[in-house]
């Protein structure tokens, strides 16, 4: 008797046969039969189209597959069932003579193969209750690895980050002094000349714009690697985020954006450097808006998630990331407004600072349109400074 096997399975079988030769599978529908409770749901059919069919209304645990069936022959009948329907076993049922072709299928996603003829019903649940345990196995083996292939992943954008930022604080250091040489010069310069020239005074004017600008990226390069050096203390989310639209609310008016603020009035306070988080917010902000056309839209929105997180929004309406650029957006120098001045430091200075305060910065793109930047924080102080 079948149901004397020592195999048990931790729940009833949901099992679909696909065979086409009648025979065949009345045999295999009398040996699963014999143990009756063992079963939870047996189903057959005798095409790939059939399987198909079922495997889109019902789960399964494993199939049980011929491979020479009238609409699909051999071992590519594996694949596309594999393909469709990846969390099932297959065990495959072959004729004496296509023996071979068993063992060929265990490369394409099958777990053990029947020789028609040469099994009973203790060998067909013995070979089931193996294929079930090595799909479980393989299926713990492949999420171990994608968890692996993400953590190498993390590792190598830390180490990234550490080389550029060591690279550019020593750039930085290196011109820091040279810039403030240039910009003493002109101020200088403009004082003594007193002249009415405009072509001389837009050059004058022309070169006290690039050096601050230069000295922006500078300080955005000395802050990059700068983050040891933190104040941490309470501060409230709401007030960063007033101070930093504050700052960027000339460029907001001047395009005409449509600004909605909703703010959780009992946020609890944070453990942060408020500086620092003000330069992330900026930052988003600023994105946000060159993001939307004039007349755009942006929303901030700081929320509490549970007892454990509070979190900012910023959404906006512009045409959000492309597909291929959203892996990209925290490295250091990506940008895809290099023509419009675009450096490329702002998020990954951001991904920074939050890294430092164990807070999580994620961008994507919205379902309604545009992109949404949102920013979690701890409630528990855990930053790592
Ligand atoms: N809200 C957004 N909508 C669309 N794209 C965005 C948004 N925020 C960021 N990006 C994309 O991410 C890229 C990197 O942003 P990041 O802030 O690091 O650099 P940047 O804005 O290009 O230059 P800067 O160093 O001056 O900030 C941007 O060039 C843009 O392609
Ligand atoms: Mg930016």
């Amino acid at each position: 008797m079948v149901s004397d096997h020592p195999f048990k399975f931790s729940k009833p079988l949901k099992v679909l046969v696909v065979e086409d030769n009648q025979v065949d599978l009345r045999v295999i529908e009398a040996m699963l039969m014999e143990d009756e409770h063992a079963m939870g749901l047996l189903k057959t059919t005798n095409t790939l189209k059939g399987a198909l069919e079922f495997l889109q209304e019902y789960e399964f645990d494993i199939v049980i597959l011929d491979l020479n069936l009238p609409d699909h022959q051999g071992t590519t009948t594996i694949k596309k069932l594999h393909e469709f329907y990846p969390q099932a076993a297959i065990v495959i049922n072959t004729g004496a003579y296509e023996a071979e072709l068993g063992i060929d299928a265990l490369q394409y996603g099958a777990q053990d193969f029947l020789v028609k003829g040469k099994y009973n019903g203790y060998t067909l649940i013995k070979v089931l209750h193996y294929a079930i345990k090595r799909k479980e196995l393989e299926t713990r083996l492949v999420k171990a690895l994608d968890e692996l292939r993400e953590t190498q992943g993390h590792l190598i954008q830390a180490e990234k980050m550490k080389v550029v930022g060591g690279l550019a604080s020593g750039v930085a250091h290196e011109v820091k002094n040279p810039l403030a040489a240039v910009k003493y010069g002109v101020q200088y310069l403009k004082e003594q000349l007193k002249t009415d020239d405009e072509k001389i005074k837009t050059v004058i004017s022309n070169i006290n714009e690039a050096a601050d600008r230069a000295n922006l990226i500078i300080t955005d390069l000395l802050d990059y690697s700068g983050l040891s050096e933190m104040k941490m203390k309470k501060s409230s989310l709401n007030d960063c985020v007033v101070k930093g639209l504050a700052l960027v609310n000339h460029e907001i008016e001047k395009k005409e954006i449509v600004l909605t603020q909703k703010f959780h009035e009992q946020l609890p306070d944070i453990e942060i450097d408020h500086y620092r988080i003000e330069q992330v917010i900026i930052n988003v902000l600023l994105n946000a808006i060159h993001a939307v056309e004039s007349k755009g839209a942006i929303t901030v929105e700081t929320l509490q998630n549970g007892e454990t997180t509070v979190c900012l929004r910023i959404k906006d309406s512009g045409n959000g990331i492309g597909e291929q650029d959203i892996d990209k957006i925290f490295d250091p120098f990506f940008t895809t407004k290099r023509a419009k001045g675009g450096v490329g430091l702002g998020l990954s200075v951001c991904k920074n600072i939050m890294d430092t305060h164990n807070a999580v910065i994620e961008i994507n793109n919205h379902p309604d349109g545009g992109a949404e930047a949102r920013l979690v924080f701890q409630l528990k102080p855990t930053h790592s400074a």
